[in-house]
């Protein structure tokens, strides 16, 4: 089974990254891959840039490890209630791709971490909403509040019990999903 873990932040200390690579190293016999917006970084979208040069490189490099993946596992952080302009950006791009869904209807876990007490819930909500219309097909979503008080960054795990099991359990459901659409092919 083949997992995209994507950061959608750029941040090089980003505690969504370790929530998400957290969250990936669980599912027993995948093979993961782990990406941040960094991986991607384009410049700011601008109609002219599309019309002069079209859709950059980087877009349809993360659009073809979209293709590739079986799950996906993405974990958003939150700037003012929404997107990072880092994950926006790329959003943008790779939504410009032409005859392709950004998610391209694969099973996703919708994650998102923040020190407060919301957990990333504002983004959380926004990409809820917004995914299904770019072929986002989400399976379940998972907060962690308090990401500093609820993550062992020395052991690297959520360290709050129900936290653990919560998302122990969503990722069951997930894994689940990607099996029956495996035996159904
Ligand atoms: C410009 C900016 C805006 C932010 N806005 C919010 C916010 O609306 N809600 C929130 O919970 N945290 C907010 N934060 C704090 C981020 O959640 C925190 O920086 C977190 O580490 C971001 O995730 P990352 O480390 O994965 O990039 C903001 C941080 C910045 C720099």
């Amino acid at each position: 089974m083949k997992i995209l873990a994507v950061a959608g932040s750029n941040s090089e200390t980003s505690i969504n990254k370790l929530l998400v690579s957290y969250a990936a190293s669980l599912i027993e016999n995948a093979e993961v891959e782990i990406v941040d917006m960094n991986d991607f970084e384009m410049p700011i979208y601008k109609h002219q840039r599309e019309v002069e040069s079209g859709v950059p490189q980087e877009a349809k490099n993360l659009a073809e490890k979209i293709d590739a993946a079986d799950i996906l596992l993405v974990s958003l952080s939150e700037h003012n209630g929404t997107y990072s302009t880092a994950f926006k950006n790329v959003f943008d791009w790779t939504s410009r791709i032409k005859d392709r869904a950004v998610w391209n209807k694969k099973p996703m876990l919708l994650m998102a971490t923040a020190p407060g007490g919301r957990g990333g819930l504002g983004v959380l909500e926004a990409a809820e909403k917004r995914f299904p219309l770019h072929g986002g097909n989400i399976i379940d979503t998972f907060t962690l509040p308090f990401f500093n008080d609820n993550f062992d960054r020395e052991n690297n795990k959520i360290s709050n019990i129900e936290k653990s099991s919560e998302l122990q359990e969503k990722l069951n459901k997930i894994s689940a999903v990607e099996i029956i659409l495996e035996n159904s092919i």
